[in-house]
Formats: structure tokens, C-alpha cells, sequence
């Protein structure tokens, strides 16, 4: 039987896509009924996190116990992963003991290495390249909110990373429009705009970007692993800001979403981000609802 792992939004289809974040908010109406729901008891996810996190930890920890199962925080500093013990092995060894793995970590290809050897499934946590797992959130959130997001207007302003690349798959899936504004040099990987290039549309000003947009979203600066470049960005991302005056240019019942942490007046000014068209506190707590629909997709027969 062939292992179904979740590396990237596109190991799902459209409609798996779909059924998982109508899944989510069942879940989450369950959940608040305090009812008892417990399809993975005994079951253990392992968790490797290789960079922080505070809410893809939590969630998947709080989740796993929510569903009568066991969830193992793994980092590197006292793992023998930190140690040099190579990929290879260290997936062999932890798909033999637990159910799912998630890992968070750099390089893309570390988390491919990791699957190509695991036995079970393996989620991504968020690695340079894509976050799929916030996807699912961001995603049920519009839901929530709005209803389907197909034809819809996005709008992606800062950094072209990981998250960025994320929205360009998410775009592709559920058909909505994603207009993306970057400063020169900070612009998603081009093997993604080749992928995508039916739903995305890229442009300098910020301003373009969020015209008649329905949803904008940004990210920090600099990532995890690019705290040396902060200043640098600071100054190349300077005009990219989600501000009042930006958010005017959208439509008047715009969302605004960050995947968290957010630095107020950096990325995104405190008056929006503590605004009244921000849902990024449902975003965040969705992370919870939606990593629940995918581990039962996942490992529920
Ligand atoms: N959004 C997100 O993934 O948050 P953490 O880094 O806290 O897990
Ligand atoms: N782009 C950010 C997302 C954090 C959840 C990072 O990779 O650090």
C-alpha cells in the first residue's frame, strides 16, 4: 500500500482539498460541543522540529490528544537527528514506532528524504519552501467567513516565501486569483509561477495587488534562518507594509490574515492587524481544527 504523505498542498487533490476544510469546521463544532471524538487512540504522532514554533507545536500536540492519541515533541538538540544520525535512518526508525511524522525543518529536500524513507505518513510543519499546513487554516478561515474562495481576489504582499508559494498552490486548487506583490529581488521561485501561472498574477505595486481583493495576506520580513538579512529587508520591504491606506484600495469587507508571529509596524501596521477586519486569531486557532481533518484523513481508515 503506498503511503499517502502531505508535503506540499498539491499532494492533494481539489477535492480532498475541499472535503478537508468542510471536515475542519465540523470538527470544530464538535470540538466546542465538548463532544467526545477519539479515531486515533493509542495512535502517536511524532513531531521533529528543527526550527521554533509555538502554534504548529500546539496544535498538533492539543489535537493528537483531543483524538484519544499521543503526540511526541522531537528537536534537535537533544535528538541524535542533531547528532548527524542521518535522515534515512532516523525515519526509518521513528515510522516504526509511530503512527505520522511532522516534520519542521530547512531544505525542502530534507523533508522529501524524510518520506521517501518513513513507513507512515509524513505531515510538513513548514519547511523553506511551503507551510501547506497554514493553508489549511487560512483556508477554512475564508470559508468561515466568506464562503468558497473560487473566483475570489487574493492579494500576497511582501516576501515571496514559503507561505507565498502556499498561496500560489492554494490559488491553483480552489480556483481564486492571487495577485502577488514582492520587491525586485524577494519574488516567489520561479519553478512555482511556472506551476501556477493560470491563477497568479505578479505585480511591483502593492497598491495593484490589492485592488478589488477580497483577501489580503502578508508574512514577516525575514523568515526563520534570514534573521541576518533582517535590516536589508527592512529597507527593500519598507513601501510592501499592510497599512489603512493599502487596505482602502481592497474591497470594503476585505479579510486581512497573517500566518503569526506578526511584527506590528513592520510587515503590517498595529491598526490593522488589531483591526476589525483581521481574522488572524480565528486563523491561528484553526490551525488546530484543520491539522485534526487532515490527521483523520491521513490515518483514518
Ligand atoms: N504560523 C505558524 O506556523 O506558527 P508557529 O511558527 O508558531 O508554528
Ligand atoms: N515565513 C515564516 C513563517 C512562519 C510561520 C517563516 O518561515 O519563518
Amino acid at each position: 500500500m503506498t503511503v499517502r504523505h502531505f508535503l506540499t498542498l498539491t499532494d492533494l487533490t481539489s477535492g480532498e482539498l475541499s472535503a478537508i476544510l468542510h471536515r475542519a469546521i465540523e470538527l470544530k463544532a464538535l470540538h466546542k460541543k465538548r463532544e467526545n471524538y477519539q479515531p486515533l487512540k493509542n495512535r502517536i504522532l511524532a513531531m521533529v522540529f528543527e526550527k521554533s514554533s509555538t502554534r504548529t507545536r500546539v496544535s498538533f500536540e492539543a489535537g493528537m490528544a483531543q483524538f484519544g492519541g499521543h503526540a511526541i515533541f522531537l528537536s534537535p538538540r537533544d535528538t541524535q537527528l542533531g547528532r548527524g544520525e542521518p535522515i534515512e535512518d532516523s525515519a526509518r526508525v521513528l515510522s516504526s514506532m509511530a503512527d505520522c511524522i511532522m516534520v519542521r525543518t530547512f531544505e525542502h529536500e530534507k523533508i522529501e528524504c524524510f518520506a521517501e524513507y518513513s513507513s507512515v505518513p509524513v505531515i510538513n510543519g513548514l519547511t523553506d519552501e511551503v507551510h501547506p499546513c497554514q493553508l489549511l487554516a487560512d483556508m477554512q478561515t475564508f470559508l468561515e467567513h466568506r464562503g468558497d474562495i473560487k473566483g475570489k481576489t487574493v492579494s500576497w504582499i511582501g516576501d515571496g516565501n514559503n507561505m507565498c508559494h502556499s498561496y500560489m498552490h492554494a490559488a491553483k486548487l480552489l480556483d481564486f486569483k492571487l495577485n502577488i506583490a514582492c520587491p525586485e529581488g524577494y519574488d516567489p521561485n520561479s519553478d512555482f509561477i511556472d506551476e501556477t501561472s493560470t491563477h497568479v498574477e505578479q505585480m511591483r505595486d502593492p497598491a495593484e495587488a490589492c485592488k478589488d481583493s477580497d483577501l489580503i495576506v502578508t508574512d514577516v520580513w525575514a523568515s526563520m534562518g534570514q534573521e541576518d538579512e533582517q535590516a536589508r529587508r527592512e529597507a527593500a520591504f519598507a513601501p510592501y507594509q499592510v497599512n489603512s491606506k493599502l487596505m482602502s484600495v481592497a474591497r470594503s469587507d476585505a479579510l486581512f490574515m497573517h500566518c503569526l508571529p506578526a511584527h506590528r509596524d513592520e510587515e503590517v501596521s498595529a491598526e490593522v492587524i488589531d483591526g476589525n477586519q483581521s481574522v488572524v486569531w480565528d486563523e491561528a486557532e484553526n490551525r488546530l481544527h484543520a491539522q485534526k481533518a487532515l490527521l483523520e484523513f491521513l490515518l483514518v481508515e
